[in-house]
């Protein structure tokens, strides 16, 4: 058992700029959004496993909507796997994107316009190292552009670190099932990564059998209207 669990979990502001919601959606929300996930998974256009520029696999499987995301770059089509079009951004996930920032960074609300999801399927042993956000457009990184995440399914381990350097001042949290992490303005550049998954404690519930989902809601600034709104 993991200890974490353990302890309340009010609404936290880890740094300046990250917010952590605990249980920001209801168990009827998660199946809803776990049930798009699902179709977002599917073939043609689902869910593949990435490659870093060394050739060696990530150890998430990933989806992505609106733009496509590998290391390092954003494109309309799929070109390090089956090289079909991206599918679409949905209604859903920028509602939600802007229902998170009121509750979160709201100054940013009107600013955003987020494009691109990118949705990792974590298995038991699945991690992700410490890293930057750089593959959006300087301007919206340094215009503070938020990155939202949402938690499906099996708890995490999730370290927030500083801007400065991949080691040094950090946070541990657990993400778990239905909860809302969000990082921009002073801490949109934050190395941040995954260092556990606790296998087992989705809530039954939610009917996924294993693994942890997280859909990270985004602004590439690749379009050009919207680079000019946020800049
Ligand atoms: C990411 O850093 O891109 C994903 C983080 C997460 O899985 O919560
Ligand atoms: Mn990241």
């Amino acid at each position: 058992m993991h200890q974490l669990s353990l302890l309340p979990r009010p609404k936290q502001h880890l740094a300046r700029g990250a917010v952590h919601i605990p249980d920001w959606l209801s168990l009827e929300q998660q199946r809803q959004l776990l049930s798009l996930c699902r179709e977002w998974a599917k073939q043609p256009a689902g869910l593949y496993t990435p490659k870093m520029l060394d050739g060696i696999p990530l150890s998430v499987r990933v989806v992505c909507l609106g733009w496509h995301w590998y290391p390092y770059r954003y494109s309309k089509t799929r070109d390090d796997c089956d090289r079909l079009p991206c599918k679409p951004f949905p209604v859903e996930l920028q509602h939600l994107a802007s229902r998170a920032l009121e509750e979160t960074l709201a100054q940013y609300e009107q600013l955003f316009q987020p494009d691109v999801a990118i949705i990792n399927w974590y298995g038991a042993r699945a991690k992700l190292g410490m890293h930057q956000d750089r593959t959006e457009a300087e301007a919206v990184r340094s215009a503070g552009s938020p990155i939202i995440s949402i938690s499906l399914g099996d708890t995490c381990l999730f370290r927030l670190g500083n801007s400065d350097t991949r080691s040094g001042v950090h946070q541990d949290i657990e993400l778990q099932s239905g909860d809302l992490f969000v990082f921009g303005g002073a801490a949109r550049m934050a190395f941040h990564g995954v260092l556990k998954i606790y296998s087992e404690t989705a809530p039954p519930e939610l009917g996924m059998k294993q693994g942890r989902l997280s859909i990270t809601i985004r602004q590439t600034g690749l379009s050009h209207v919207f680079q000019q709104k946020l800049v």
